[in-house]
Formats: structure tokens, sequence, C-alpha cells
């Protein structure tokens, strides 16, 4: 390896892209073509076969009582809160290190985010900072599954039953993970997921929301159908302002192949990860987030989340190491998945436009508005994140991985003498 980093003008270790599309499925075309031929594009609650029999897959394979599909898993969030109950001015407790679409589902409908800091071992939201943070106001925890990590369930339940709160667990991250045996999604009150184009399942965009209870199903039905009631979804009282939320006949029948392909490509992106882990773990310098806790059944890997150490990279900051292995043709990430939420610059939140914060966080929602120091680490200096796609490639495509990250490994010097 006396090719220079491809940073200072070397040689890239890689010059093909990963595949990042969507894996498409030998039935795909057939059912989007008997889409076109029907006539009948529309979503729920129209009378049609391929969201019918999508959602009564993924349902079922879930093991939730009841589900819907949607048209994003930001507005699925929304629509589960109001379905639980949370009204204009309630706090909601979510984490601070997530997408932002995660909390601002929580404004979106004039409740009040709190976000609380992270456990340091997954990353997930800390359930001693959520009960912390639990005050009159409190209605729902959000919990969400980050990447190949799940939040500890039992601990969150806990807090939950002691305070009278709901959880809604944001899966976007974590389709058929299971905690204990059973599907994350599952365990709270509801769960709401995302088939957007990153993930891995997806119609290029979507969302899907489940429920254990009935009227809450039925309210979001309503909710994401403009607030209408009909047969099926009309035996709560009252009625209330809906979305129109609703996810197409096309979506709905591209996602049941997402379904079919799901555990041979699952199977796929654990073997790889297993392999990358041991291949990491050889070169030194990037720990899996995480242990083997026995409760998680399941592991999804929409993204692995490794650790940096920084005494392995001789002192240099993790964006120096990531940028020099990403021009080796190798797109592991850092700051970009996730700034804390409170700290990004989509989370423009403001009391102009979102009166009921005001009382808690003054004009607005700022990089000031929460003291989140593991988070803050997480997203500044410590997270390497593995994206699914390059996970789903052969051998070559993971030994190019590990070959990039031993080249930037062994040519350190050239990164301290640029510095
Ligand atoms: C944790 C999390 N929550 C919510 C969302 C929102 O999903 P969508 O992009 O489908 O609105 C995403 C995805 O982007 C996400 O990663």
């Amino acid at each position: 390896m006396s090719n220079k980093l491809a940073l200072f003008g070397g040689t890239p270790v890689r010059h093909k892209e990963f595949y990042d599309g969507p894996h498409i499925g030998p039935h795909d075309l057939d059912r989007l073509k008997a889409v076109l031929d029907s006539g009948n594009f529309g979503g729920i609650p129209f009378p049609n076969a391929q969201h019918t029999a999508f959602v009564d897959l993924f349902t079922g394979l879930l093991g939730a009582p009841h589900g819907l599909m949607v048209s994003n898993g930001t507005i699925s969030l929304s629509i589960a809160l109001r379905a639980l109950g949370v009204c204009a001015g309630d706090e909601v407790i979510t984490t601070g290190y997530t997408w932002m679409g995660t909390a601002a589902a929580i404004v979106h409908i004039n409740a009040v985010p709190v976000l609380v800091d992270i456990d340091p071992a997954t990353w997930c939201i800390d359930p001693t900072a959520v009960e912390a943070a639990v005050t009159p106001r409190t209605k729902v925890i959000v919990p969400v599954h980050l990447g190949n990590q799940i939040a500890d369930l039992d601990a969150l339940r806990a807090v939950a039953s002691k305070h009278g709160l709901a959880i809604l667990e944001d899966t976007a991250h974590g389709h058929f993970a299971e905690w204990r045996g059973r599907c994350v999604g599952t365990h709270g009150e509801a769960g709401s997921f995302s088939f957007e184009s990153s993930k891995i399942m997806t119609a290029g965009e979507g969302g899907f929301l489940v429920a254990q209870d009935e009227h809450v199903y039925q309210r979001m039905m309503s909710l994401a159908n403009c607030g209408r009631k009909e047969p099926g979804y009309d035996s709560f009282p009252g009625r209330t302002l809906g979305w129109s939320a609703r996810a197409s006949e096309l979506q709905a029948a591209f996602m049941i192949g997402q379904v079919e392909q799901h555990d041979a490509l699952h199977a796929k992106r654990a073997a790889s990860a297993a392999k990358l882990t041991a291949g990491l773990a050889e070169i030194g310098g990037f720990t899996p987030v995480g242990d083997d806790d026995p409760r998680i059944t399941r592991r999804q890997y929409y993204e692995v989340i490794y650790r940096f150490e920084p005494a392995a990279w001789e002192g240099l900051h993790r964006d120096q190491v990531l940028s020099a292995i990403q021009a080796e043709g190798i797109d592991l990430e850092g700051d970009t998945f996730y700034p804390p939420v409170h700290k990004s610059e989509l989370f423009d939140v403001d009391a102009a436009h979102w009166p009921m914060i005001a009382e808690r966080y003054g004009e607005r929602i700022g990089p000031e508005s929460a003291d989140l120091p593991v988070a803050d680490r997480a997203a500044a200096d410590e997270s390497v994140w593995v994206h699914h796609s390059l996970l789903t490639g052969d051998d070559q495509d993971l030994g190019d991985i590990l070959d990039a990250v031993a080249k930037v490994r062994a040519h350190l010097h050239e990164l301290h003498d640029a510095r």
C-alpha cells in the first residue's frame, strides 16, 4: 500500500458506486401493471387490491392488530400523536439524536417537543433522562430505534406505566427488528415506519402506522383521510380535522415486493455487517455501538453505527479520517447523520409559527434550548454510519470498504502533515 491517500492525489481504492436504489422484485412489474390496468390509483380507503394486500401482509408480519399505510413517515408520527390524544401545548419527550422529522412531527401538531439525551451505550433515548423530563403536561414518549440499535423498551415501558404515558415508537429505521421476539413498532401503543427512498424498504416515499387499540387505529384512518368517518373507522366520538395523507395504490403495490425480498436482503446485510465489524476490529479505530443485548432478538441494518476511537487515530478528528475514507470511494458518514435535533438548520422552530413552544423555549428552539452532551459527542466527534447499500453487495464490495479504512490507517502521517 505505497499509493498515497486519494485525498492527496493517490489512486482511490474504489471507483464504482454502491447500488443504493430500490431492490426490484420479480413480480413488481406485474403488480404495477395491474394497478395501471385497473385505473384505480387511489389509496385508502377506496376499495383497492394492492393496498389491502400490502396492509394485511405487513401488519400480519409485524404481529400488530391494526395497520394502515400513509404518505410518509413524518406525517405518520403527527397522525399517531393526534390519535393518541395529544393536544396543542402537550409535551412529547423524544431523543435529541434523530432525524429532525421525529421532532418536527411533534411541532406540526402544535405540541411541545422535549428533547432528551441518549444512552451512551446505544445512542437511543436514555430512559433515565426521559423520567427526569416528565412533567404534568407530558403525554407521549417517542423513542427512535436508531440505525441498527433498539431503544430500551423495558425501561421506557416502566417510565410510561409509572406516569400514565403512551409510547409511540419511531421505527423509521427498524422494519422487522425484534425486541424479545416481537417486532419493534408493536411494543408501544403505536408504531410508525418510513418507506422513504433511503430506507431498507421503500416505495420512493411512504409511511406506515400500527396501533394496538382499535379506536386509536380508527382515529388514525380518519386523520389520514381528511377527517372522514366511514364504515370501519367511525366508532369514535366526534370528528377531528385531518390531513390528506393517503398512500397511493402504486406505492402499496411496490411495497409488497419489498416485503417479499426483505428476508433474503436482511440475511445478506446481517452477514456483511458481521464481517465488516470483524474486519474493522482487526484494523482498529472503529468499535461497534451497542452490545450483545439478548433482548435484541433481531437487529435491522438500515445503518450500522460505529464509534470513532480517537486514540487509535493518533488524535485526528473523525471528520478528517472520514474525508480521507470518502476520497477513497467509500461513503462512511459522520456529522451528516445527524446533528442533534435542536442544532439542525432544518429544525427552524419559532414561536411566531408554533406559539405553544413559547412557554418552554421563548422565541425559538435553538442550539441553547437543550443540553445533551452525549448526543453532542456522538454527532460531532464519534459517530460513523454505514448505510445498508454498502452491505448488500458482494465480498469484493466489503473488501473495498475494509481496504479503504486500512489504507487511511496506514497513511495517517499524510493527514498529520496536512494539518
Ligand atoms: C428516525 C426517522 N424518523 C422519521 C423519518 C421520516 O420519514 P419520512 O422521510 O418518510 O417522512 C425518518 C426518515 O427520513 C427517520 O429517519
